[in-house]
């Protein structure tokens, strides 16, 4: 058998770990990864079909001779990333005879074969669902070939495909479905992912079974719109026939899978969150009291003209019925500010429902129009500067609600799954708790730094709550002395 030795993929929080062969590298690779977490997974996929196909991970990127960005586009910002970077990397091309840059994800679905002819010293571009074709077209770009592969398919190949896990710290992606059929005004999302596909239900426990029995412990489902798995199917009245069930029936059905202990899905859509999955958080014991539920916007006028298909009275109705299954619970969103027409009362709608909500985080976002959505020739844009000071608003009400909760956690005992050493460095760790917020640990009253291991799961008394995360010490270390830590609250 070969030896093998395991690598990081990647700097930084996405950092994955693969086993490569050795020592028939037909070259290093290094992959640059934008947005959203299905980019991320679907890079671990690349990486496991390159390692497959004999490359190895490069330390650095001056050390790679084959560089892939999987780019976002979500908003222009994210887009424009990639172009600033392909200008940049010309020079990093040059600088070694045989270096080889390829383009894939959302950019290069959308653009396809325009990023060859705009840039010459790009060699290959593929798009969401061309993973499979990217060791073919590196040996034919190394001939001398640049092609172009973004050609939208049905096919479930794609669910298939292996993977360089992120095994080690206890915590993997598993893919659900993929594609969006909802066609919200603003989001360029269905032109880039296509059209929604789910998986058989027998492939996703399969997967879930094998990653449990490599350690794993936590799993994430991803799709775009999560908790819409199976629906197609569903209403033809064919599940059985593809292999599908409802959502909370396959959370059922994950729950029972040895060994995993946590479940969390992204992102699930108001619209698909019915009454069995409201009941399947009451009654599952691995399902994570920590819902990611996208608001977009609390004003009902605003919410018709994003074509979300709720109101605000709905999604408040989802809330009140998900803290009635679990009181707990902890809820998190994503916002748009500046939506065309949106105007000072439809912004105050959205900053009152936040705050009755009281969302424990959220992701917001300015308006970003994108080429091919409804939205992009809807009139009464926002003034730029009338929604970055609406952004500012929305962000302010959030750190508020934010170190609110994380104060209501001080002197609670947590379990938190350690992911490894925190930002700060110096041996600190760091993991998320039940909720998915941010815990570092701090020293013991020993004064020594806590030992676990990554992927373990740790009982942590919280001893301080800062606008960004909880600070915990491990609870054996608490006991031993009565009170661990004195309690401390950082303002903002
Ligand atoms: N402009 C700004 N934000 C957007 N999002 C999606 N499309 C746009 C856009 N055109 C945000 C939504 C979504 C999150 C992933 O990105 O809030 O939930
Ligand atoms: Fe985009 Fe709407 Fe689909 Fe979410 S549900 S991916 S916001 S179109």
């Amino acid at each position: 058998m070969l030896p093998t030795r395991s690598r990081s993929l990647w700097r930084g929080q996405n950092a994955v770990t693969v086993h490569e062969a050795q020592p028939h590298a037909q070259g290093r690779f290094h992959i640059r990864t934008y947005g959203c977490q299905m980019n991320v997974h679907d890079s671990q996929k690349l990486a496991g079909l390159l390692g497959g196909a004999g490359y190895e991970v490069a330390p650095s990127e001056e050390a790679a001779d084959l560089l892939v960005i999987n780019t976002c586009s979500i908003r222009d910002k994210a887009e424009n990333h990639l172009y600033s970077d392909l200008g940049r990397l010309r020079d990093w091309k040059a600088e070694v005879p045989g270096r080889v840059i390829g383009v894939g994800g959302c950019v290069a679905q959308q653009v396809g074969d325009s990023l060859l002819k705009r840039f010459s010293h790009v060699d290959f571009v593929f798009g969401t669902h061309n993973l499979r074709l990217v060791p073919s077209m590196l040996d034919a770009a190394r001939g001398g070939e640049r092609r172009s592969e973004t050609a939208e398919s049905r096919s479930l190949e794609r669910f298939e495909l292996p993977s360089a896990r992120a095994g080690t710290a206890g915590r993997a992606f598993l893919t659900v479905m993929e594609g969006c059929d909802m066609f919200c005004s603003f989001c360029i999302v269905p032109t880039t992912r296509g059209r929604e596909i789910s998986r058989p239900a027998a492939q996703i426990l399969a997967e879930a079974r094998d990653l449990a029995e490599r350690g794993v412990r936590e799993l994430t489902l991803l799709g775009q719109t999560v908790n819409a798995y199976g629906r197609h199917a569903i209403r033809r009245g064919s599940s059985a026939e593809v292999g599908t069930m409802a959502f909370a029936d396959l959370l059922a059905e994950l729950d029972r899978v040895p060994g995993v202990e946590r479940i969390r899905y992204t992102s699930p859509h108001p619209l698909f969150f019915d009454p069995a999955l409201i009941e399947a958080h009451a009654r599952l014991e691995h399902l994570c009291p920590h819902v990611h539920l996208p608001l977009q916007s609390g004003s009902d006028a605003v919410l018709a003209r994003m074509r979300r298909r709720y109101s605000r009275d709905d999604y408040r109705r989802i809330v009140d019925a998900l803290r009635q299954a679990v009181p707990h619970v902890a809820i998190t969103t994503d916002v748009i500010v500046g939506f065309p027409g949106e105007t000072g009362a439809d912004f105050e709608d959205t900053l009152d429902l936040v705050r009755e909500v009281g969302f424990v985080d959220s992701y917001s976002f300015k308006y970003s129009s994108r080429p091919g959505t409804a939205a992009e020739s809807y009139p009464d844009a926002v003034d730029s500067e009338e929604a970055q000071r609406r952004l500012q608003a929305l962000q302010d009400l959030q750190r508020e609600l934010t170190l609110a909760h994380h104060r209501s956690r001080l002197g609670k005992r947590v379990e938190v799954l350690i992911h490894g050493e925190s930002r700060h460095g110096g041996g600190q760790l760091c993991g998320r708790d039940a909720h998915h917020r941010l815990v570092n640990l701090a020293p013991g009253p020993s004064g020594r730094q806590p030992e676990a291991g990554q992927g373990e799961i740790k009982q942590v008394e919280i001893v301080e709550a800062t606008p960004h995360s909880l600070i915990g010490v491990i609870a054996s270390e608490a006991r031993a002395t009565g009170r661990p830590a004195p309690l401390t609250v950082q303002g903002r």
